[in-house]
């Protein structure tokens, strides 16, 4: 299966000792120092991001990558229990495919305030076109396990991105059904 179809969640967790083989800082917008692992991200995902990010300057927005890749034992650092924390093994940022963004209207913070901000609105319409997906969209916390995070998106390649964008499916609802559509 195609590693950007790839469902990582509580049920579905990376091996301890999976780390993505294509990991690259290609000097993406962070608010985080270089050297930081958390500006690592897969290649394709980076470079997606890098069109994202630059069309969003475009449009005058100033969306900023906060975390990207987590290692196993660093999600164990950050694992309290709660249910905004991946328990280790079963983060997608462990993937190298997701990633976390805020904006200075919303000082850097991963909050809900972020989707009403002109850089959240501006996101959650327009990840898709770039192979994103809000990956925890609101009200559908009893399928991914996980409460709303207008900022973290999941890179699954365009097509899948719209499909799931256009039927309106989670990755766990898009991973059980019968008869897949092939993307
Ligand atoms: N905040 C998400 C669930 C994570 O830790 O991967
Ligand atoms: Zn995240």
């Amino acid at each position: 299966m195609d590693k950007y179809f790839r469902l990582i969640n509580r049920e579905h967790p990376l091996p301890r000792n999976y780390i993505p083989s294509d990991l690259v800082d290609i000097g993406l917008p962070f608010d985080a120092l270089p050297g930081e692992q958390k500006r690592l991200l897969e290649e394709k995902t980076a470079y997606a991001v890098l069109e994202l990010i630059s069309r969003s300057r475009h449009e005058g927005l100033n969306l900023c990558c906060i975390s990207g890749y987590r290692s196993y034992a660093r999600q164990a650092e950050l694992y309290t229990g709660s249910s905004y924390v991946a328990a280790p093994g079963t983060s997608e940022h462990q993937s190298g495919l997701a990633l976390d963004l805020s904006c200075p209207a919303v000082h850097m913070e991963l909050s809900e305030a972020f989707a009403e901000t002109r850089e959240g609105i501006w996101l959650a319409g327009h990840a898709p076109l770039y192979g994103f997906i809000l990956r925890y969209p609101k009200n559908k916390e009893h399928i991914t396990g996980v409460p709303y995070e207008p900022w973290h998106i999941r890179y699954v390649t365009r097509p899948l991105a719209s499909y799931l964008t256009m039927t309106g499916l989670t990755l766990e609802e898009y991973h059980s059904l019968e008869n897949p559509v092939e993307i």
